[in-house]
């Protein structure tokens, strides 16, 4: 029987619903890298991927580690623990795993908080840790509040499946896009002229795409308007390792814990994942960390959904709970994507293009607004194509993720090793140069 391309049988509503968000250019540049990878030697001319926020930057440290402790990959003693993995598939998870993982979050934030093990709940990676919380927070048809710009995967893995909205808190260039209380408001009134309930707010902190850290005092802020409003507020610390200058990066948890109040500790919850600041996303390790008792236990329930597999458990725990590695892993991994910054953003400026001043995360965001025609999501996504089709690079523009702004870009730096960076950045600078020599022409 040959394959039948045109779905003759009903599909369920999710599933044709068209929530997935894969149809954004933030998407549409990774397939255009996969068609046309950049290799300097076998495809020198093609597309270099700077859409994609992974870290490459640390992994002779990881390799190192594996290679001095080869136990920690390996079964260790004999068949009984080979069989001791295949068998474990309890949803709490290996208790040493939630104690390594509890202990590099609290070094990641400088010893300033503490993690209780037991209200780790593990999931596969911070995308299942998103959805479900949503799942467990909010209903189909309500809302979650959520600052923009923000990562496009929110489009997918907040609404597709659990129903749940995605209104915008409106963050704009005039003010370094800062969230503030008066953009919180908005948004809050704008659901409910829509007669939608809101069930929370979304950070990301530090931010992605933006790659700055949200100050203690915007965390308060955020924290105080969610009391006010009885609704929960979901942190996404996923580039916490990541903070490589001033401001400090603050963990809402620092704000819980120096509140000391239970009417706001029980609506905040923290998600975390080891695809950033250790750069294994494939191995797909998340955490929902939650004050609440209720959401702990059914996070715990849910995540058979979307468990860690136990192997990856055990080699992690090895490796976390070893805090003589963690230690000086977390501080040359810190300082190299500092270096990366500011090598990026030094090269960027000599070619005349601007970036938001940032302090974390794997990524710059760059202005591009006086290059647009027009400035529109059109002007911008014109703009974009031409940068994927002639300079061959795939950037992120910020319409992808809901930027107020046209003209901003996200580009990722870590993903790559220096060799490819400096093309890269050749590339942009000498589109610059022509740029400037076609409208000096044109005048
Ligand atoms: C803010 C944010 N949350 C979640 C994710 C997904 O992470 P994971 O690979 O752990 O599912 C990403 C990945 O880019 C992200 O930037």
């Amino acid at each position: 029987m040959g394959l039948v391309f045109e779905p003759s049988v009903p599909l369920s509503k999710i599933a044709t619903s068209d929530t997935h968000g894969e149809d954004s250019p933030y998407f549409a540049g990774w397939k255009a890298y996969d068609e046309d990878p950049y290799d300097p030697i076998i495809n020198p001319s093609g597309v270099i991927q700077m859409g994609l926020a992974e870290n490459q930057v640390s992994f002779d440290l990881l390799e190192n580690y594996l290679e001095e402790h080869p136990e920690a990959s390996k079964w260790g003693n004999g068949i009984s623990s080979f069989r001791e993995n295949a068998l474990f598939q309890d949803y709490h998870g290996l208790k040493t795993f939630r104690k390594a993982m509890a202990s590099f979050m609290e070094q990641i934030r400088g010893g300033r908080t503490k993690f209780d093990s037991d209200r780790i709940v593990l999931t596969a990676g911070a995308t299942a840790a998103n959805e479900l919380l949503t799942f467990i927070l909010a209903d189909p048809g309500d809302a979650l509040l959520i600052p923009t710009p923000y990562y496009p995967g929110f489009d997918r893995d907040l609404r597709w499946r659990t129903g749940v909205n995605i209104i915008p808190v409106r963050c704009n260039s005039s003010n370094g896009f800062q969230i503030t209380l008066q953009a919180l408001e908005d948004a809050y009134a704008e659901a409910e002229a829509a007669k939608i309930r809101v069930r929370g707010i979304q950070l990301t902190n530090p931010s992605n795409p933006l790659g700055t850290a949200i100050t203690r005092s915007v965390l308060e802020v955020i924290l105080d308007f969610a009391t006010r409003k009885n609704i929960h507020l979901i942190s996404d610390e996923i580039y916490s390792g990541s903070v490589f200058s001033q401001p400090e990066f603050v963990s809402i948890a620092e704000i819980v814990e120096a509140q000391d109040c239970r009417s706001s500790s029980e609506r905040v919850h923290i998600v975390y994942s080891l695809s950033k600041d250790l750069g294994l996303p494939g191995f797909r390790v998340g955490t929902i960390y939650s004050y609440n008792n209720e959401v702990v236990t059914t996070a715990r329930r849910m995540s058979s959904f979307t468990l860690v597999s136990s192997q990856t458990q055990r080699m992690l725990a090895s490796m976390l709970s070893d805090e003589e590695f963690t230690k000086n892993y977390i501080r040359t991994n810190r300082e190299r994507l500092r270096k990366r910054y500011e090598y990026i953003i030094e090269e960027l400026k000599a070619a005349g293009i601007e970036c938001l001043q940032g302090n974390g995360g794997l990524f710059c965001w760059m202005n591009l607004g006086p290059l647009l025609e027009v400035p529109t999501r059109e002007g911008e996504v014109k703009l974009w194509n031409l940068i994927l089709n002639e300079v061959k690079l795939n950037i992120s523009p910020g319409s992808s993720s809901h930027c107020s702004d046209a003209g901003w870009f996200r580009v990722c730096f870590a993903n790559m090793n220096l060799q490819t960076l400096e093309v890269a950045l050749r590339r942009i600078n000498s589109f610059m140069q022509k740029r400037r020599g076609t409208s000096q022409g044109l005048s």
